[in-house]
């Protein structure tokens, strides 16, 4: 069977890590040129190097994806390169708010990087693919985006996603892109890793869950994919839960 991306674009926002480099990755080997971004250069590079071994068409840049000029010349830059951008994987985020956390603090912050972001940079996508009248936009959004789980400004911010990847796509819908959120639930990456390495932390994780475990970054990666890819050609505005049953509790 032929590579769901061959000859084909994909940007992915906080691509130094956890669920964005999973899925750069699988965007790789799916035959997809990648540009990844992230906020420091360390863990940039040695994604671009990852993506390289995979003989893949790869660069990245290090900003701070709240700064709104260089996250919508990072899109530009990727399609002034590549000529075109197919598919985009908007998912750098942040998660600060402990339990202890007073209600409310940090709120600003949580959700500029969340979810003003991820307005920013699919103004710039969209833009691009609806000149090309085709496109396929992956917001990360969490099992936190559809129930009352953590602080306001994740909760608030992950269910702004889902409303924001609903906007567009309504917007987009008759332009020939599509754009989708996945809601994962508890998945082991360096954000949950403080709390995956203390058992008791880790078995209350599990359980949260009616598969009894956390889930792995590449069962997000290959839902990213499925919905940036043609299979899911009548699949759009949709909050597709990867989440090992939490929200069907
Ligand atoms: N891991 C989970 O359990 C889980 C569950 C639901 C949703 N999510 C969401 O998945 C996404 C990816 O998280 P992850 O689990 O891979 O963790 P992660 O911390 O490995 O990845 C997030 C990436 O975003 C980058 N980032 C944060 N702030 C940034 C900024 N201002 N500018 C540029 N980049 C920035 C980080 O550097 C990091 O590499 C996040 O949006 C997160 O909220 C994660």
């Amino acid at each position: 069977m032929g590579k769901l991306f061959e000859g084909q674009v994909a940007l992915v926002t906080g691509a130094g890590g956890g669920l964005g480099r999973a899925t750069a990755i699988s965007f790789a080997q799916e035959g997809a040129k990648v540009a990844v971004c992230d906020l420091n250069e360390g863990p940039v590079s040695e994604t671009v190097a990852m993506l390289q071994n995979l003989n893949a068409d790869a660069y990245g840049e290090a900003f701070d994806i709240t700064d709104e000029t260089r996250a919508e010349a990072f899109v530009d830059g990727v399609v002034a390169r590549w000529g075109r951008l197919d598919a985009a994987f908007n998912n750098a985020g942040i998660s600060t708010e402990m339990p202890m956390t007073p209600w409310g603090e940090g709120f600003d912050m949580v959700m500029d990087v969340n979810a003003r972001s991820v307005m920013v940079c699919m103004r710039a996508e969209l833009r691009h693919m609806a000149a090309a009248g085709r496109g396929a936009i992956v917001n990360t959004s969490s099992v936190a985006g559809m129930s009352g789980l953590s602080g306001p400004g994740y909760c608030g911010s992950k269910h702004a996603v889902i409303g924001l990847t609903r906007s567009a796509a309504m917007a987009y819908a008759t332009q020939g892109v599509r754009v989708n959120a996945v809601c994962p639930g508890a998945i082991v990456t360096p954000m949950t890793e403080a709390a995956a390495k203390d058992p008791q932390a880790a078995a209350i994780m599990a359980q949260m869950h009616p598969m009894g475990r956390m889930g792995q970054a590449q069962e997000v990666a290959d839902a990213v994919i499925f919905l940036c890819s043609s299979k899911a050609s009548f699949i759009t505005g949709h909050p597709l839960a990867v989440d090992g049953g939490y929200l069907a509790r």
